[in-house]
């Protein structure tokens, strides 16, 4: 029997928990004095065939396919590996081949998922090994797959998924760097920092879980906005749709995650002084492509003021130039691009949660919705 313990809902539980839940994901899969990556005995796919893989497909569901859709950002980076996500419930429209030097990933919470269980189904009869993330041991999508990664973030009770998201970038995130290592994409040295940065991160994630009160306030003063726009660009993107997501399951409020970059090819007609906008600007000061993404994005920002726009920003800590331009920050401790994403979610996931509250909502099973939807 999981009990809700000191908090109010299994949501807001679940989100705090997410400092242990990453420890688990990650600690006892890495070696940092040895800058390697330990997931040979839960992938069964041997080294041979992975330094032959020329393409990653990558199926899942909701929140899942969001983690995908970071996932995709790190193959390339880390393992120089493209890789597409499909929405588990689209993947045999596609009618995609896989071919030998393919696999394919499927990613999930509960490991039940119909549409998920019916593209790996698929998949695997077009002949396509299948690496599995699962929260849930020995479930359907776990035992059917050739090799899984429990992302260890405990059980979810909640319907809106949190933990078990950041927990899936994280396994992500060393999947990538395994394959990297294996595939001789990065030196000891360069996995190394990566390793170090990665165990960084739950301690981050407890520095971030302070703006809860914050988080709080701006869910009060913006809980009567009927729409919100999300946007981030690269792996910022999917982060943007996942906050939307949140606020759409929970707080039954309209909200749309898209990348930055598309605003002028539309949505920016919508935006005056009656939507509020959330924007993700972090940098990695580090990283010439995420320092001229985020020049992009403070441009962004500045039309978007010149529009009387309501600004929601997540900046990187200290950065003052966004906080000018906003009219609420969220400042996140400084992490390489990459792994920012986890670290960005946990706001987000906060100020939907506060946005049920204040609404009287039933937070933790929004109508209409289960947790695991088992039928196609
Ligand atoms: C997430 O908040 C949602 N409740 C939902 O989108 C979920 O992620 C989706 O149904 C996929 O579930 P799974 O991860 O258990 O396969």
């Amino acid at each position: 029997m999981i009990e809700k313990t000191e908090f109010p809902h299994f949501m807001l539980k679940e989100i705090f928990e997410q400092p242990q839940a990453l420890e688990r994901t990650i600690v006892s899969r890495v070696g940092l004095s040895e800058g390697e990556v330990r997931i040979a005995d839960e992938i069964h796919i041997d080294s041979a065939e992975l330094r032959a893989l020329r393409r990653i497909h990558i199926v899942a569901s909701g929140t899942s396919r969001h983690a995908g859709m970071a996932g995709q950002y790190m193959f390339q980076e880390l393992a120089c590996l493209p890789a597409d996500v499909d929405y588990a419930s689209e993947f045999e429209y596609r009618n995609l081949p896989i071919g030998p030097e393919e696999i394919t990933i499927v990613i999930t919470q509960s490991g039940e998922t119909a549409d998920t269980t019916a593209a790996q189904r698929l998949a695997k009869r077009k002949g396509s090994r299948t690496i599995a993330i699962s929260n849930v041991p020995d479930s359907t999508i776990a035992r059917e797959a050739d090799g899984v990664l429990y992302t260890n973030a405990g059980p979810e009770i909640s319907i809106a998924s949190t933990k078990a998201f950041t927990a899936q970038m994280a396994v992500l995130f060393l999947l990538a760097a395994y394959l990297a290592q294996v595939r001789q994409e990065l030196d000891r040295e360069n996995l190394r920092e990566w390793i170090r940065e990665l165990l960084a991160i739950p301690q981050k994630v407890r520095t971030v879980l302070e703006c809860s009160e914050l988080c709080r306030k701006l869910a009060e003063q913006f809980h009567r906005a009927e729409d919100f726009l999300f946007l981030g660009r690269a792996i910022h993107y999917p982060v943007a749709m996942d906050g939307a997501l949140k606020l759409k399951e929970v707080s039954y409020v309209h909200a749309e995650g898209y990348p930055a970059g598309e605003t002028k090819h539309g949505p920016n007609a919508l935006i005056d002084e009656h939507l509020p906008v959330v924007v993700i600007a972090t940098c990695d000061p580090r990283n010439a492509g995420s320092l001229l993404r985020y020049e992009k994005t403070v441009s962004d920002l500045q039309g978007f003021k010149k529009q009387s726009a309501k600004i929601v920003a997540l900046a990187s800590e200290g950065d003052r130039e966004v906080s000018e331009l906003a009219d609420h920050t969220i400042f996140i401790p400084q992490a390489p691009e990459l792994l920012a994403p986890i670290l960005e979610m946990i706001p987000l996931q906060l100020f939907a949660y506060y946005v049920a509250v204040r609404k009287g909502l039933d937070v933790d099973r929004p109508r209409n919705l289960v947790k695991s939807v088992r039928e196609e």
